[in-house]
C-alpha cells in the first residue's frame, strides 16, 4: 500500500490504484491551472472553519502560511506535481500537509473535492468571462473605429452571395459590431451564472459541523450561496452558459473571417491583409494566404464540439457528483483558450488590414443593383410593386442578354417599358442614390449610419462601465 494513497482515503483501500487507471483517473495535467482558486477557497474555508469554532486559530494560521508557501513556489514553477495526486486540490492537500502535518489534515474538515471543485471552477469562470468580455470591447471599438474611418465607402451588399444592393461599409461592419455587442451581454451573463458560492455543500448533503457557508461566499467575493447542496455539487449549467457564449462568439467570428478571407481573394480585392496576419507557401512564391482567418473559421467547429460535448456528458446523469463531472473543465478551458486566442488574432487583423475603397466602389458600380430602385420608382408612380417587379425584371433579362447594364437603358428604351418612368431623375441609378434612399430605420443611407455609429459609441462607453 503505497503512502500516498494512505493519506487521503488509504483507510479503506488494500491495494493502491492499478497504475494505469492512476493515470487514466487524474484531471492533474488539465485542472492544475485553477490552482489559485484552490488556495483562495482553501485559505476562505480554514478563517471560516477556525470563525466558527470547528478548528482553531492556530491551525488556521499554519494554513494559511502553508498555503502561501505553496502559492509561492507554484508560482515560480517549483512545485513538483505528481500525477498520483490525481488532481489540483489533492496536490495542495497533500504538500500543505506535508509542510504543517496536523493543521493541513484539519482543513478538509466539512468540506469535500465535490463543493471545492464546484467552487474553484465557479471562480475561475467568473474570472475568464470577464476577461472574454473585455477582449470583445476591444474588438468591437476596432471595428467602430474602422467604420468611423472608412464611413463613406461603398460596397456591393449580397444576398445567396450574389450582389444584391449596394451598402456602407460602415453599415456591414456595424452589423457584425451588433453580434459582438450581444456576444459580451452573453458573456456577462455567464459570469453572473457562475457568481454563487458552492463551498460548504460538502459531499452532496451539507455537513454536521457549524460552518458558516454565508462567510466562505462573502470572502471570495460571490454574491449569493446555492441554496441546494445536491444542486450545488452536481450543477454544471454554468459552464453550459459561458460554453455557450464562447460557441456563439466564434460562430460571429467565424463568419466575420469567412468574409476576409473572401474579400482578399484576387477576384474580390476588396481587402488586403497585413503581411503580419498572412503566410506565404512552401512550393508557390506568388501565394499570400489568410491562414489565420481560416484558423478561426476552423477552430470555431471545436468550440461548437465543446458544448456538443458537455451537453451530452450531463445529459445522463443522476444527482449528485458523478466522476463523468471531471470532464467538464478540458471542455470549458478548450472552449474559453480558443475564442480569447481568436479574438485577439481577429482584432489585430482587423486593425492592420487596408481597406481597398476604389474596388469596393468598383464591384457596386453597374451590374443591376440599382434594380429594386427602378420597381420602386415605378411603385411610388402608382404602378402595383409586383407589375413594376415584372417590368424591370424584363429589363434585365434583355439587357443581361445583350452584355448591357442598367445605366445603358437609353430614356426611350425606359419609356417603351412603362410609361410612368416619365421623370425618372438622371442621378436616380447611381450607387450614391440608390444608398441615400435607403433611409428607412436601420438602413444603410449615410444619415441612418451617423446615428448608428453614436448609437454604437454608446453602448461601447456603457459596456466598458460593465465590464470593468
Ligand atoms: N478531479 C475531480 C473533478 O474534477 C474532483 C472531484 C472529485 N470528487 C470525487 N469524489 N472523486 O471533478
Amino acid at each position: 500500500m503505497d503512502d500516498k494513497n494512505a493519506s487521503l482515503w488509504g483507510g479503506r483501500f488494500e491495494q493502491a490504484p492499478d497504475v494505469g487507471l492512476q493515470d487514466f483517473g487524474a484531471s492533474l495535467p488539465v485542472d492544475w491551472r485553477l490552482w489559485r482558486q484552490d488556495i483562495a477557497g482553501s485559505r476562505a474555508h480554514a478563517h471560516m472553519l477556525a470563525a466558527c469554532g470547528i478548528i482553531s486559530s492556530e491551525d488556521a494560521e499554519k494554513i494559511d502560511r502553508g498555503l502561501d508557501l505553496i502559492a509561492n513556489q507554484i508560482e515560480a514553477g517549483e512545485f513538483s506535481f505528481d500525477l498520483a495526486d490525481e488532481d489540483i486540490h489533492m496536490s495542495i492537500e497533500r504538500a500543505l500537509t506535508g509542510l504543517i502535518g496536523d493543521a493541513g489534515r484539519r482543513l478538509h474538515t466539512a468540506r469535500s473535492r465535490n463543493d471545492q471543485v464546484a467552487t474553484d471552477t465557479r471562480l475561475y469562470f467568473k474570472q475568464q468571462t470577464g476577461a472574454l468580455a473585455a477582449l470583445l470591447l476591444e474588438l468591437r471599438g476596432t471595428l467602430l473605429a474602422l467604420a468611423e474611418q472608412h464611413s463613406d465607402v461603398m460596397l456591393p451588399g449580397y444576398t445567396h452571395l450574389q450582389k444584391a444592393q449596394p451598402v456602407l461599409l460602415a453599415h456591414h461592419l456595424l452589423a457584425y459590431y451588433w453580434m459582438f455587442t450581444r456576444d459580451f451581454k452573453r458573456m456577462l451573463a455567464a459570469r453572473d451564472a457562475a457568481d454563487a458560492s458552492p463551498l460548504g455543500a460538502a459531499a452532496l448533503a451539507g455537513t454536521g459541523h457549524p460552518i458558516d457557508r454565508q462567510q466562505t461566499a462573502a470572502s471570495l467575493g460571490f454574491s449569493a450561496v446555492i441554496c441546494n447542496s445536491l444542486d450545488a455539487v452536481s450543477d454544471r449549467d454554468f459552464l453550459l452558459d459561458a460554453i455557450y457564449a464562447c460557441s456563439v462568439a466564434m460562430v460571429h467570428l467565424s463568419r466575420l473571417c469567412e468574409e476576409l478571407i473572401l474579400w482578399s481573394t484576387d477576384e474580390f480585392r476588396f481587402i488586403t491583409l497585413s503581411d503580419r496576419f498572412a503566410t506565404g507557401s512552401s512550393i508557390m512564391p506568388q501565394k499570400k494566404n489568410p491562414d489565420y482567418a481560416e484558423l478561426v473559421r476552423g477552430k470555431t467547429g471545436r468550440v461548437v464540439g465543446d458544448l456538443v460535448g458537455l451537453l451530452t456528458t450531463l445529459k445522463g446523469l443522476p444527482l449528485a457528483y458523478n466522476k463523468d463531472l471531471q470532464e467538464d473543465k478540458e471542455a470549458a478551458f478548450d472552449a474559453a483558450d480558443t475564442l480569447a486566442a481568436s479574438l485577439a488574432v481577429v482584432t489585430g487583423m482587423l486593425a492592420s488590414m487596408q481597406v481597398n475603397a476604389e474596388a469596393m466602389l468598383a464591384g457596386a458600380q453597374g451590374g443591376f443593383m440599382a434594380a429594386t430602385d427602378l420597381a420602386d420608382y415605378l411603385a411610388e408612380k402608382g404602378v402595383p410593386f409586383r407589375e413594376a417587379h415584372e417590368i424591370v425584371g424584363k429589363l434585365v433579362l434583355q439587357l443581361e442578354k445583350e452584355g448591357r447594364s442598367l445605366k445603358d437603358l437609353t430614356p426611350v428604351e425606359l419609356r417603351e417599358a412603362s410609361p410612368a418612368f416619365e421623370g425618372l431623375p438622371d442621378d436616380a441609378l447611381q450607387i450614391e442614390s440608390v444608398v441615400a434612399r435607403r433611409l428607412s430605420e436601420g438602413g444603410t443611407a449615410q444619415v441612418r449610419v451617423r446615428e448608428q455609429l453614436a448609437l454604437a459609441a454608446e453602448a461601447l462607453e456603457r459596456d466598458s462601465r460593465l465590464s470593468s
